[in-house]
């Protein structure tokens, strides 16, 4: 029977045929260990000399790496390995014979690595990066439709820029200049006055010359808005689930975690609530540690929010940052009219900002304001100015980067090896 390998659970001590690659191999003069791949796991193979018939052993010692093949034998539990399972084989029937593959079980440099993508992302490490991303979208999907949300799909092509003008990838709309969507968010307001609690998860482009581990060009976000969400309830969404994808992942991707080494005693005190602390509160506690360099009004960089985070063992959300230093939508503080109702949650590890989000201006003649003090044509946002006119009302919202959540979640030092074909500076290959 011909099945996968995870289902190889429910055909213990059987005989079947899986459909696969060959990882890697080892063999003495007795015995072949072949590690087999097909996509959904990874079993390790046994061809026994004296079980089989000689020109079987002789061809499964001539194997090469990533050569495809049908491989028959029996299931058969074995306590030594994490996977619980290997295949006493019988039968090879190679497909194709793979010559020279270029990424050999030695250790080869990022820049190869990444030139190698398409292959590259065979390798187990790789498998499981992206299996742990796959666990994050179904729990997001599920984490979101069991709270009454809908999941609303904003468009890519706009004619607005919602986090500001200078990172936006330019086209041509017929005649017209168009972006590529930098986030979905303002579509999502006028989405949330139509249907209550939306989603939205969908790519997103920033043409930001930064070279970073956590930098982009093109990465995945998820953008909740909420109607008559007010800041403390946006922060309480968050908190929840950021701690159900976290704990899902725990549950449902064990051997990944293993694979990848992840400590997951870390992840395991990852439950709502997270501490919060105020800009201002984080601006004194990092002089406190000696970045005098930082000055109220400052935007954080990636060494003050690692130390920021360093002191928490859950994310943290810093909020009520300048309103200098954010963007136009955002609801001041009812308080004081120099800080916004928003907050952007730090993960631990130094893994940085994983969420930013934000109460939004709800009225109109503010609102206005602000397009005009930060420089946008008024004509363009008429539609966003529009939701103001017709029953407005307190909402919130906020964007996850799923890439960064992935980096952080996997123990990944690059965001690079968190998503399949990574858009960076400089890399549109492969
Ligand atoms: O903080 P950002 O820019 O917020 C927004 O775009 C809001 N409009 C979202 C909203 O409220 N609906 O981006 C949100 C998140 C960041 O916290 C980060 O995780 C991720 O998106 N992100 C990036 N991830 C990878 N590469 C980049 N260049 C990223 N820029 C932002
Ligand atoms: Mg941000």
């Amino acid at each position: 029977m011909k099945i996968t390998i995870a289902e190889v659970s429910k055909h213990v001590d059987q005989q079947v045929t899986l459909g696969c690659w060959l990882a890697n191999k080892r063999s003495s003069g007795k015995i072949a260990f072949l590690q087999l791949r097909d996509g959904t796991g990874f079993i390790q193979g046994v061809v026994v000399k004296a079980d089989v018939p000689e020109e079987t052993f002789a061809q499964a010692k001539s194997l090469t790496q990533e050569s495809s093949m049908y491989v028959t034998g029996t299931v058969q539990r074995d306590e030594r390995s994490p996977f619980g399972y290997e295949l006493l084989v019988q039968g090879i029937e190679v497909l194709h014979e793979s010559v020279d593959y270029p990424i050999t079980p030695k250790a080869h440099g990022p820049e190869f690595l990444m030139d190698n993508r398409h292959l590259w992302l065979r390798s187990k490490r790789q498998h499981a990066v992206m299996k742990v991303r796959n666990e994050i979208i179904r729990a997001t999907y599920q984490f979101f439709n069991e709270n009454g949300f809908s999941k609303v799909d904003p468009p890519i092509l706009t004619g607005s820029a919602p986090e500001g003008t200078t990172e936006l990838f330019a086209t041509k709309y017929f005649d017209e200049d168009a972006f590529l969507s930098q986030s979905g968010q303002l579509y999502m307001e006028a989405a949330a006055m139509a249907l209550g609690k939306v989603f939205s998860f969908g790519p997103t482009f920033r043409a930001e010359k930064s070279k970073t581990r956590r930098h982009l060009i093109e990465f995945w976000m998820i953008e909740p808005e909420m109607a008559f969400y007010e800041f403390e309830d946006n922060l309480k969404v968050q908190e929840e689930y950021v701690s159900f994808i976290v704990q899902s992942v725990l549950e449902n991707c064990k051997l990944e975690l293993n694979t990848l080494g992840r400590d997951v005693s870390v992840l395991e005190k990852i439950t709502a609530p997270f501490p919060r602390i105020t800009y201002d509160e984080a601006i004194k506690f990092l002089h406190q540690k000696g970045f005098d360099d930082i000055q109220w009004g400052d935007d954080f960089g990636a060494p003050h929010e690692t130390a920021i985070a360093e002191s928490y063992d859950k994310p943290v959300f810093i909020t009520h940052y300048p309103t200098t230093i954010k963007p136009f939508y955002m609801q001041p503080d009812p308080n004081r009219d120099d800080v916004v109702l928003c907050a952007d949650l730090i993960a631990p590890e130094g893994y940085g900002e994983i969420i930013g989000g934000s109460q939004r201006i709800h009225d109109y003649e503010l609102l206005k304001k602000r397009l005009a003090e930060h420089g946008l044509n008024e004509e363009a946002y008429k539609w966003y100015l529009e939701l103001r006119q017709y029953g407005s009302v307190p909402h919130s919202g906020f964007g996850l980067g799923l890439e960064r959540t992935v980096g952080w979640i996997t123990g990944v030092e690059h965001v690079r090896e968190t998503i399949p074909f990574p858009r960076l500076l400089n890399r549109l290959y492969p």
